[in-house]
């Protein structure tokens, strides 16, 4: 495993497990399975439902609680200052813990224009000592601006939709910048087309590796963090078998060239849903 060092000094692991759309009497057995398979870094939420299993399965394996790195994120519904406190109670309870390492902002919701007084809740919580880091998800550069312009703690990771169909370039660059990690969500497209990408299998066949490998490795070489999901043990395996090859710049170069700006998640100036 590689680690890669926020703005704050926290330490995290670069690739971790996505457990959205797992329900959550599968998300114990995954989490274990994960863990097992040498995951330390899960990401969850409050909208996925499945916080509950998640923390079972954290107070069920042997791994210290300094070695893990769990995620959870504030949902729309909740934004607002006293109520994202409540919220973060809500979710830490149900994890059964007593801190997290990242608390993250689920989508702006512009429309609402609650993420100001949202993220200053977080970062009571970042100052009471209840997550080891904040940040946001889905947030484009304008509401990072502003929560930068606006509040005084950085935010530590940008987590947003990237993969080698939506590379995010000029996020990246953006976040780069201004020492904000991006974190890549749906780094495989949500398991859809870009895995059949006649480069990508090239060059899979190339390096002996899988599609699903190349394009996380493909990430890792990016330096964001990365979280495929999966509830496949053998897969758990696959995608953690990144770090034993390496691509070349006429890779990279190849990759580069399959950025298209295709979605396969909600854009965040018009997702809304609370
Ligand atoms: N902040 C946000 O708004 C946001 C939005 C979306 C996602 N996320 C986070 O990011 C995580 C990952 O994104 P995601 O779940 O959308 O999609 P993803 O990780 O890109 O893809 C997951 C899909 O790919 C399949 N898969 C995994 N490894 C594979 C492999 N080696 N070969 C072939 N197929 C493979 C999985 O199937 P099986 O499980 O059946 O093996 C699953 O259907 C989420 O779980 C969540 O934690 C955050």
């Amino acid at each position: 495993m590689n680690y890669i060092t926020l703005n704050n000094g926290i330490r995290v692991p670069q690739l971790g497990l996505g457990v959205w759309k797992v329900p959550n009497e599968e998300a114990e057995k995954a989490v274990v399975q994960a863990l097992e398979t040498g995951y330390r870094l899960i990401d969850t939420a409050k909208i996925y439902g499945n916080e509950v299993g998640v923390g079972e399965a954290l107070a069920k394996c042997d791994v210290s609680r300094e070695e893990l790195f769990i995620t959870t994120k504030v949902w729309n519904s909740d934004q607002g200052y006293e109520s994202t406190l409540k919220a973060f109670d809500e979710s830490l309870e149900k994890l059964g813990l007593d801190y997290v390492d990242l608390y993250l902002i689920h989508w702006p919701t512009p429309q609402y224009d609650s993420y100001v007084e949202t993220y200053k809740a977080l970062e009571k919580l970042y100052k009471d000592g209840r997550t080891k880091a904040i940040g946001v998800c889905n947030f484009e550069i304008e509401h990072l601006e502003r929560i930068m312009k606006e509040c005084e703690i950085k935010p530590s990771v940008n987590q947003v939709e990237c993969h080698p169909y939506l590379q995010q370039k000029e996020l990246k660059k953006f976040c780069k910048e201004h020492g904000i990690y991006l974190e890549a969500y749906s780094p495989l497209m949500n398991g859809t087309k870009v895995l059949e990408d006649p480069v990508i299998k090239e060059i899979a066949e190339q390096h002996g590796k899988t599609p699903a490998q190349v394009i996380l490795r493909w990430h890792l070489q990016t330096d964001v963090i990365v979280i495929p999901k999966t509830v496949t043990a053998s897969r758990m395996e696959e995608n953690l078998a990144v770090f034993d090859f390496e691509l070349s710049d006429v890779d990279m170069d190849k990759i580069a060239a399959l950025d298209r700006g295709e979605r396969h998640n909600a854009d965040p100036n018009e997702m809304n849903v609370r």
